[in-house]
Formats: structure tokens, sequence, C-alpha cells
């Protein structure tokens, strides 16, 4: 995608030092763009814990290429232990989304049967960028499937934009390029679909004040920010067409962990009659877990990113606190939609019911 009109993906191997991995800071946006390097798994696992990336595909890549990292740095005379407590050491930065112990693993796979360090780093570093693109292909093909629901939108309502309420960052920010809910955005945007989108803000860290809006302002998509708790009253005066949402972790029998607010979305959607869509590529699904609401882990972050929030002054990227100094905060950072609340599910391979049969459908490989 775009950045002030060059292509930019959000995670690359430097040119011409592959030690180097380069990633785009996300904690300084929309104020600052700024690129990080990332020379060692230590690094990755900071990147991924501190949110300097995040959202579900580019936790999963960045895992990946953490991986890559761990190999190009382990001690030769201790490669294979260093490796293993490297993958534990980046599967334990955040609990909720699915892509990155599925990255890890896919790598942990991937060398276990090379014969030699030189042959696994070679592997890694060809598993690190298979994950990156196979994230970005399939973000794309979400956005060619998926199109259809904001075509068939439009059309009922003879070409005049179509309202899309979107919830946090679904976008090429939370993944390797086009996003997952917004890869439809774009692609009806090439289609010449009429389109607008409210962006929730997405307290507390506002990923969708601060990401969302700044990725559509650079792909030039008409939007509107809203503060969290108006999608219900927008809903009940026929300003939706269709909720769209991203999602950290799935069950394969349907339910949808995704940034804490979403459900309530849903609930509104729902009594509102209002088609309430998640788009995912398939690493996001969990093939173990039925129950998503008693089984998802759910992150709980610390308490500043709810009593402080970030703006920008006088050039200056500050913090200011909200609450009385003394008030405790919670920070639970995602919940989870159950199936009944879902229309259906955007992924790779095609649309399909949230519910197990729907998946398995699509997915006849992970059958039991
Ligand atoms: O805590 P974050 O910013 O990593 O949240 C994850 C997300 O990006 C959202 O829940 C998003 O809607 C899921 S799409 C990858």
């Amino acid at each position: 995608m775009n950045v002030r009109g060059k292509h930019f993906r959000t995670i690359w191997v430097k040119k011409k030092d592959s030690s180097t991995v380069q990633i785009i800071d996300q904690r300084p946006l929309p104020h600052k763009f700024v690129i990080e390097n990332l020379k060692t798994v230590k690094q990755a696992a900071r990147a991924i814990k501190d949110m300097h990336v995040r959202g579900a595909g580019l936790i999963g890549a960045t895992a990946g290429y953490g991986m890559y990292l761990a190999a190009i740095t382990a001690p030769k005379n201790d490669f294979d232990n260093f490796v293993a407590q490297s993958a534990d050491f980046l599967i334990k930065t955040r609990p909720t989304a699915t892509n990155l112990k599925w990255a890890v693993d896919r790598q942990l796979t991937a060398m276990k049967n090379a014969w030699s360090i030189k042959e696994k780093i070679r592997i890694a570093f060809e598993t690190a960028k298979e994950i990156a693109d196979e994230d970005a292909l399939y973000c794309k093909l979400i956005g060619e499937n998926g199109v259809k629901i904001i075509e068939y939108l439009s059309k009922k309502k003879n070409g005049a934009p179509v309202n899309i309420l979107t919830h946090c960052n679904a976008g090429w920010l939370a993944f390797v390029d086009y996003g997952s809910a917004t890869a439809l955005i774009y692609e009806a945007k090439k289609r010449g679909i009429k389109v607008h989108v409210w962006v929730d803000e997405t307290r507390p860290r506002n990923q969708g004040a601060r990401l969302t809006a700044w990725e559509l302002l650079q792909e030039g998509i008409p939007h509107t920010v809203i503060a969290d708790n108006v999608g219900g009253h927008l809903m009940q005066h026929g300003m939706v067409d269709i909720v769209i949402v991203g999602t950290d972790r799935t069950t394969y029998t349907g339910d949808v962990a995704n940034k804490i607010g979403t459900y309530l979305k849903a609930l509104a959607a729902k009594d509102n009659d209002i088609p309430f869509y998640v788009a995912l590529p398939s690493s996001t699904f969990d093939w173990e877990m039925t129950d998503g609401v008693k089984e998802i882990p759910i992150e709980q972050r610390g308490n500043k990113e709810v009593k402080y929030a970030q703006g920008f002054h006088d050039g200056k990227i500050k913090q200011v606190r909200l609450t009385p100094k003394a008030s405790r905060a919670a920070n639970f950072a995602f919940d989870v939609t159950p199936r009944k609340l879902i229309t259906g599910l955007i992924t790779e391979r095609g649309i399909c019911n949230a519910n197990e049969e729907g998946v398995l459908r699509l997915y006849p490989e992970k059958r039991k």
C-alpha cells in the first residue's frame, strides 16, 4: 500500500543487508513515519510486545522474521537450544493473536529436518519470506472475494456510497499488505464502487483514530472517525450498511476474538438487521478451540493505556493523563463475538457461514 504515493509493506529485509529486518514503527503514527531496524530476536519480540508492530497478520510475519533473526544470531555451539528458547520467548509476547504461534511453529517445523546450520538459516529466511508473501496474497484474495458483498449493497443503493463501519485497525498496517477488512474497501475503490467508512476510534490505544484513518487517507477513501460508542446510534438511523472487522483468533466453530468493543458492535448490528462480516486469512483460525468465549485467552495490558492518551501538540507527541491519578484502571484488550452474531467469514478461499460446517467446507483438509 502507499505512503505519500510510495509503495510500502509493513515488514521487509533491508536492501543489501540481509541481517537487518525493517518495520514501520506504528507507535508514532499518524504524526511521524518511522522505519525501525530489527537485528535480534529480542528486538523482534520487543517490537511485538510493545506494539511497534501489531495486528494478527503482522504479528505472525514479525514472529517469522524473528525466528530468522534468532537463527542468524544463534551461537554455533548451541544453535538448536537458542532457536527453541527464542521460539518460546516470541510466543509469550502476546497471547490472543493465533498467528504468532502459527508462524513460530511453521518455522520450527521447516527448520527441523535441515542437516546443517547453514541450511537451517537458509530455510528460516525462505520461510519468513513465505509467511509474509502469503499474508499479502491472502489479504488480496480476501478483498477480491469480499468485494462482491459491497458490490451487492452498492447496487441495492443505486450506486450511492456504501457506509461501512469498522473497528480497530484491520488494515494493511495489521498485516503485510492490503489488510483484511480494508482489502474489500480498497478493492471496491479500484472497481469504482463508492464507499464511505465509519472509523471507530478504538480506545484505549486508538488504532482506529490513529492508524485506520491514516491508512484510508493515504488511499483516498472517504471516511469519518467516530467515538467508540456512536455505532449503535448510526445503525438505528440507517447510516450503516455493513460492519466489517478483522480478527485476532477465530475458532473453527466460528467464534471471533477481536479488539475490545467488537462484541458490542455485533450486538447492535444484530438488533438493527445489519450484516456483520469478519475478514481473515486462514492463519488466524484456531483449529483446536471450540468455544471462543470460554477458551480464547484475552490479553490484559497495562493500565497506563487506559489512564493516558497520546496526541500531537506543538510539534511533539505527548501523553496526557485522563483519569484521577489514584483511580484504578483495567485494560482488557480483546473480546469474543459469538458465531450467532456473525453474518459470515470472508477468507482467502471464499465466504462462509461462521460455524464449523461453513469453515470446514472451505478447509476440508482440517476435518478430523
Ligand atoms: O492489539 P492490536 O492492535 O494488535 O489488535 C489487534 C488488531 O489489530 C485488531 O483486533 C484487529 O481488528 C484485528 S485484524 C488483525
